[in-house]
């Protein structure tokens, strides 16, 4: 009696053993892929409970399962790529590609995390190159083509099918995430295959690289020449525009300004001696808030549109960083001694012959433009964004208005080459007052205004300790998971709605998410203020009452 207790005890033990694919999380399950994909396991695959990598081991107790693979195709360069499945029990069925960061290579371990504890099968390339910084591309050309599209392309038909190894089926459905370069190499990617994924959240895109880098070239060399990249001045400018602009929406109650034309055209109509837009900051031989004449010129340069020397300030060179990006132009200038991320793109992509190319004159900045565009043409790092017209899938774009990275005008320019409004499947999203794809903390006058919508770029912090918890993302403390509030969500939704919907019908895409902000971010992440953003063309209205509550905001 006791021993057939015994035995049902083993037999039943073993069934709940059996019931996920843990097991499989084993060099011998991707075999097959390896040899169909012309690829190799960099090493055994490991997992949260081996606790061999220093993000995972915050998920132990769900039995993540993390590869790691080298894609060997092109003999002159090794991509690689990493994937985190959860187990089959918790998987959504839902394959996720997370897009990379600047120039820096290696794989977003921390965004993958932050995806896999939800149920999602992630990837990430490492770019073709690991480690930050631009001097991995000096003389190198197959790194340059896999950090442009080659990483990407050789990576993403090859983790699903790793995917498919270890769950035994295929994803229902593929999404891409990314920012910044990640925006541009999401975009990027669905030309090389348009089904690559069903669905696209893309925050602040860098697909115009070869115009925005002459620009920040040019910005770098204001900045020298004007000594204006004092970190305290440029927080001075931020808050001055803050205090002179907030009130041009009508109110001064919503914190922040809606739209920063209006912004600009009250800086460029003033008196740029003495104009009351420039009060407090008078250089009368007393005041430590000075800022000379000549700054301000450069100043308001810097947040112009750039115009190309070649055609003698005709046409178009490169977006302009509104005029609220100012607070957050620092991030990428190393205080005016030309030696930073400003420079870098001339000192290391292009070839011997333009190398070091600095946009100081007319005649340098026309020479600077073509030697980039001439790189462009042989690595084809630009994402057109006219693709996304017509293209099968979702997107959700979005961008901050104070960015400082990658101007707000470069998304909108994104917005209107994939047919603005009248493009079906695609939704844009403008975050008044949130700079690079993060809220960095730089807000002028210390406000936070609410900016975070579930893009790539959070890293929840527990308390006094570094990185995430598990436990944060699980008990939801964060608004996260909600279509609401979270747009990766909302996509998910609407793509996963379009597709149980009858052929030839279009199912329309979500038209308000909230944007949160948190109290003491990023020590905390209890929510602090909440607003509804609005699916451009419509704006967001702040009606009066509680600031902090999204019940007081509409679209209009
Ligand atoms: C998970 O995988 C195991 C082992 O392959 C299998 O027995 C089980 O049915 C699967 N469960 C689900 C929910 O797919
Ligand atoms: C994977 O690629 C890296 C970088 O090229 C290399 O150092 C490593 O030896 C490769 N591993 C395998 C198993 O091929
Ligand atoms: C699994 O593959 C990796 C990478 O090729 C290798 O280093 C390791 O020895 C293999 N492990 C087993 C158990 O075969
Ligand atoms: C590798 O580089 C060599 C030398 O630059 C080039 O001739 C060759 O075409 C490259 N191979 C591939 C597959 O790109
Ligand atoms: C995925 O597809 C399977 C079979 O086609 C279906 O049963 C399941 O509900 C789908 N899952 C999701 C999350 O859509
Ligand atoms: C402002 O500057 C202009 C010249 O640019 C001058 O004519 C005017 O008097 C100045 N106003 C004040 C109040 O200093
Ligand atoms: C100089 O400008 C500052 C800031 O506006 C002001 O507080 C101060 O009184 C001015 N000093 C003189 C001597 O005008
Ligand atoms: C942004 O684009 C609008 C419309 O083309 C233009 O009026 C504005 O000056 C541009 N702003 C910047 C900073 O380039
Ligand atoms: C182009 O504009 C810049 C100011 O942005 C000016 O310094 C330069 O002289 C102009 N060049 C031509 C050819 O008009
Ligand atoms: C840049 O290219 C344009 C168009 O090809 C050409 O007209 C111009 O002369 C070139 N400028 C320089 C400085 O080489
Ligand atoms: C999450 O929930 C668990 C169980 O209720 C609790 O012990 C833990 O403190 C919670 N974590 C957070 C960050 O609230």
């Amino acid at each position: 009696m006791a021993r057939f207790q015994l035995l049902l005890l083993y037999l039943s033990l073993s069934l709940v053993a059996a019931q996920d694919n843990f097991a499989k999380c084993v060099n011998s399950t991707f075999d097959a892929v390896m040899t169909q994909h012309k690829g190799r396991l960099a090493s055994a695959p490991w997992t949260s409970e081996t606790n061999v990598d220093s993000v995972l081991q915050f998920a132990k107790g769900l039995k993540i399962c993390a590869v790691r693979v080298n894609v060997t195709t092109n003999p002159n360069n090794t991509v690689a790529f990493e994937i985190y499945m959860p187990l089959n029990t918790t998987w959504n069925q839902r394959f996720l590609t997370v897009g990379n960061n600047a120039f820096d290579g290696g794989t977003l371990r921390l965004d993958m995390f932050a995806k896999v504890v939800h149920g999602w099968a992630v990837m990430s390339t490492n770019t073709g190159h690991e480690g930050t910084g631009l001097s991995w591309a000096l003389n190198n050309d197959q790194a340059q083509i896999d950090w442009a599209y080659g990483a990407m392309a050789s990576s993403v038909p090859f983790a699903k099918d790793v995917v498919a190894a270890y769950y035994g089926t295929h994803a229902n459905s593929s999404y891409y995430a990314g920012c910044s370069t990640g925006g541009r190499m999401g975009i990027r990617q669905t030309e090389v295959d348009p089904n690559s994924f069903d669905g696209m959240l893309i925050g602040a895109p860098a697909w115009n690289v070869k115009s925005a880098m002459p620009v920040i070239s040019r910005i770098g060399w204001l900045g020298k020449n004007y000594n204006l990249f004092g970190d305290a001045l440029v927080k001075r400018l931020a808050l001055q525009v803050y205090n002179q602009c907030n009130g041009l929406d009508g109110t001064t109650a919503d914190l922040t300004i809606q739209d920063s034309t209006p912004c600009l055209a009250k800086f460029l109509n003033a008196d740029i001696a003495n104009g009351s837009v420039w009060a407090g900051l008078e250089c009368n031989g007393t005041n430590a808030n000075c800022v000379t004449v000549q700054q301000r010129q450069a100043f308001l340069t810097i947040v112009q549109e750039f115009k190309d020397p070649n055609t003698r300030n005709t046409t178009y060179a490169g977006d302009g960083f509104g005029i609220q990006a100012i607070g957050d132009l620092t991030t990428y200038l190393t205080a005016g001694n030309l030696d930073g991320f400003d420079q870098d793109f001339a000192r290391y992509f292009l070839p011997a012959e333009s190398r070091g190319l600095v946009w100081d004159s007319d005649a340098n900045g026309a020479k600077l433009i073509n030697a980039s565009n001439a790189w462009d043409a042989r690595v084809r790092a630009n994402a057109d964004p006219s693709k996304l017209n017509g293209w099968g899938g979702k997107v959700i774009l979005y961008t901050g208005t104070a960015d400082g990275l990658v101007a707000t005008n470069g998304t909108r320019r994104v917005f209107d080459r994939a047919g603005g409004a009248g493009n079906n499947n695609l939704k844009y999203f403008e975050i008044a007052g949130m700079t690079h794809c993060v809220d960095n903390g730089n807000a002028p006058g210390g406000v936070q205004v609410p900016w975070y919508i579930g893009g790539l770029g959070l890293y929840l912090r527990p308390p006094g300790g570094t990185w995430f918890v598990a436990d944060d993302l699980k008990n939801q403390t964060f608004p996260i998971g909600t279509k609401e509030t979270d747009a990766l969500v909302a996509l998910v939704d609407w793509v996963e709605r379009q597709k149980a919907a009858p052929s030839g019908t279009t199912v329309q895409g979500p038209t308000m998410i909230a944007a949160s902000s948190f109290d003491k971010w990023p020590s905390t992440t209890s929510v602090g203020m909440q607003r509804w953003l609005c699916a451009v063309p419509k704006k967001q209205h702040f009606k009066g009452g509680d600031v902090r509550d999204k019940a007081n905001w509409e679209c209009v």
